[in-house]
């Protein structure tokens, strides 16, 4: 249980390390929470600071879902620990201790979480969620579809893959905290009024 609860701390507060507030504060000296969409992630640093520090972001908050499951799956094996680990690396992603709780909508880190855990739900999922971004340009669309994607295959194929139950609470979790912090893109999209990739902002 030390294990367990151990991880989900240090899963908390590698998530709450906004790789997006950092690298805008760097580059450009604003807070990205003030520009574009006002979401500290890749897709509004891709709108406010261009294509090389949303790429870093990207990366960087999907590498903390990663190292926030794998200290997990270290040092308490498969299950709740790794489950639980990565949650909180993404509650931490989207209220960060060190920003007043003021964080991003917890897509990149998700990504991290779910490639290390369910790794080819994932991959198939993400593939998907690619497309729809490519065809429709909406990045929020894309990152919904992903979530839904991942958590569906990973339901159907959950005795093939022999993916522990916890992961599946994970994923109807995580998919509604999702659905939840994406709630002001749900009715841009519905309303057809949604930023659409690629548009750059002050
Ligand atoms: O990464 C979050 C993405 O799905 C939407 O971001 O900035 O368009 O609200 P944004």
């Amino acid at each position: 249980m030390t294990m367990i609860i151990f991880s989900a701390v240090v899963g908390y507060l590698l998530g709450s390390i906004s790789f997006s507030y950092i690298i805008a504060k760097k580059v450009k000296k604003v807070d990205i929470r003030q520009h574009g969409s006002g979401n500290a992630g890749a897709t509004n640093t891709l709108r406010v600071l261009g294509t090389g520090p949303a790429i870093l972001v990207l990366l960087c908050d999907a590498l903390k879902g990663i190292i926030a499951v794998l200290i997990g799956l270290y040092l308490a094996g498969e299950g709740l620990a790794p489950a639980l680990a990565g949650l909180m690396a993404i509650v931490g992603h989207n209220w960060p201790v060190f920003l007043k709780f003021k964080g991003g909508k917890g897509v990149a880190t998700t990504i991290g979480v779910l490639a290390t855990l369910v790794f080819l739900p994932a991959l198939y999922a993400g593939i998907i969620a690619i497309v729809s971004i490519v065809i429709t340009r909406f990045v929020s669309l894309g990152s919904l579809l992903f979530l839904i994607g991942t958590t569906l295959l990973t339901i159907v194929f959950r005795d093939y893959f022999i993916y522990p139950i916890e992961y599946v609470y994970l994923l109807l979790i995580v998919t509604a905290l999702s659905f939840w912090r994406h709630r002001s893109n749900i009715s841009r999209l519905l309303s057809g009024t949604e930023n659409k990739v690629g548009k750059k902002v002050k």
